[in-house]
């Protein structure tokens, strides 16, 4: 393992919650997980061909809900938190899915997947709540662990378009820290994924909750 990685045993990062058994509840009531999870799944149209990675993957739903509807070939969890890695094992096996978990941050993304021909890159409610270098970093990692033509998908908090949606929004950043999550609601993201060289860059949906709108976006690395 580089020391990248090992980065992840020094906890700077912000935890899912204050308490990780509250987590699932909290995504779904606060952030209104069944309108844009189902339509995150959607998008990434999992297959049985597909290498798909997960990134900041919490307690696993993304995956567990990706595991249910196709089996693809490869499925790969990263998280620089331990304890909620726990979790998602739990929750994956649950379904019957095989996968494999990885400790670390976004931006060991390239180093954690590398030769593993990674066709679909996915990550929900992370960006919003890391710091702007690791945001860059994270997506630049993201496209380069993806082979050539492939995608990313992204669901997380976006421009905030609304003084009702800012004004929600600014709950998550009285938890998340203002600095992280004030990019992403002037719409950092879909620049910072042009900027690291990712093609086709979309925002496919804006769906508004009790704690501001979350976009979702598509993008892919170039053929
Ligand atoms: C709000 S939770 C989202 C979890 C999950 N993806 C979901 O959709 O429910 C954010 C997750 O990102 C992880 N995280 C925090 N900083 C990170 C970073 N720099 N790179 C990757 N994951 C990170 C946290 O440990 C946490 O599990």
């Amino acid at each position: 393992m580089s020391d990248e990685p090992a980065r992840a045993a020094t906890r700077d990062y912000v935890p899912a919650a204050p308490q990780l058994w509250l987590y699932d509840f909290l995504v779904a009531v606060l952030a209104r997980e069944s309108r844009w999870r189902p339509a995150l799944l959607q998008q990434i149209d999992p297959k049985a061909e597909d290498s798909i990675a997960d990134i900041g993957c919490g307690t696993g739903t993304l995956l567990a809900l990706i595991g249910r509807t196709a089996r693809p070939a490869v499925l790969i969890e990263i998280d620089p938190d331990q304890a909620i890695l726990e979790r998602a094992r739990r929750k994956v096996a649950e379904v019957g899915a095989r996968v494999e978990f990885q400790v670390g941050y976004a931006g060991d993304a390239a180093a954690l997947l590398d030769g593993r021909r990674i066709n679909k890159i996915v990550s929900s409610l992370v960006f919003h709540q890391v710091p702007m270098p690791e945001k860059r970093a994270g997506l630049a990692a993201m496209c380069a662990a993806l082979v050539p033509g492939g995608e990313v998908h992204v669901a997380d908090y976006g421009l905030q378009r609304t003084a009702l949606m800012r004004r929600l929004f600014r709950i998550v950043g009285a938890g998340d820290g203002y600095e992280n999550t004030e990019p992403n609601a002037r719409g950092v993201l879909p620049e910072l994924m042009k900027e690291v060289g990712l093609r086709r860059v979309e925002e496919t949906a804006v769906i508004p909750t009790p704690t501001g709108s979350i976009s979702l976006y598509r993008a892919e690395r170039a053929a």
